[in-house]
């Protein structure tokens, strides 16, 4: 596509201009009735590849950067569906549970006595400061501070502990 026209500029007298890579030149075409029609056809496809190209950006970025921060919940932690649990429980499917309910986990007593569901808020809420939303649990971990990281983290979980 840039072969052909990188630059595209509209002039007073109605006419579309490229610039031609190849001739190395600028070129202008008459338009009239059609300027109008063409120049929005034009815009929203620019604005459309915009958008959309941003957006898969930032979520490429986010997912990579969840991916990352995963790593130090795997030590503890699996998450698909028929492993075992580690020094922590299997977090496999634990959005929409309730929090320390796997039976066949002995959770401390702090965790027996919760009483909330998982959802990107609470484990927002929990990520930020483990030990404060939950007082005595034996989760050894000491909390993301940034909302960025948080954020990437719970958009990299709803993407693999999902059933
Ligand atoms: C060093 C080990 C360790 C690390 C690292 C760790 N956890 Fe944990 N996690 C635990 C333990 C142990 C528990 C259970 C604590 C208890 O019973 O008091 C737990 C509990 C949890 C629970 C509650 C699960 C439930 O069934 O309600 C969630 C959610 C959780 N961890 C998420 C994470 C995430 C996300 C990370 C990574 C940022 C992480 N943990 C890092 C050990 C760890």
């Amino acid at each position: 596509m840039p072969n052909f026209y990188i630059f595209m500029g509209l002039s007073m007298s109605l006419k579309i201009c490229f610039y031609n890579d190849l001739k190395k030149k600028i070129l202008c075409v008459r338009q009239k009735g059609k300027l109008l029609s063409f120049t929005a056809f034009y815009l929203a496809v620019t604005a459309f590849f915009f958008v959309s190209g941003t957006h898969v950006l930032a979520n490429d970025v986010l997912l990579k950067r969840g991916q990352q921060l995963f790593k130090k919940c795997v030590h503890c932690h699996t998450y698909n569906k028929h492993h075992d649990h580690r020094i922590g429980p299997n977090l496999y499917g634990m959005f929409g549970r309730k929090a320390g309910a796997i039976l066949d986990y002995d959770y401390s007593d702090a965790w027996k006595k919760a009483d909330f569901i998982w959802t990107d808020k609470t484990l927002d809420t929990y990520l930020k400061a483990p030990h404060k939303m939950i007082p005595n649990n034996r989760m050894p971990f000491n909390g993301l501070s940034k909302p960025n990281d948080r954020r990437a983290l719970i958009t990299y979980m709803r993407t693999i502990v999902v059933p």
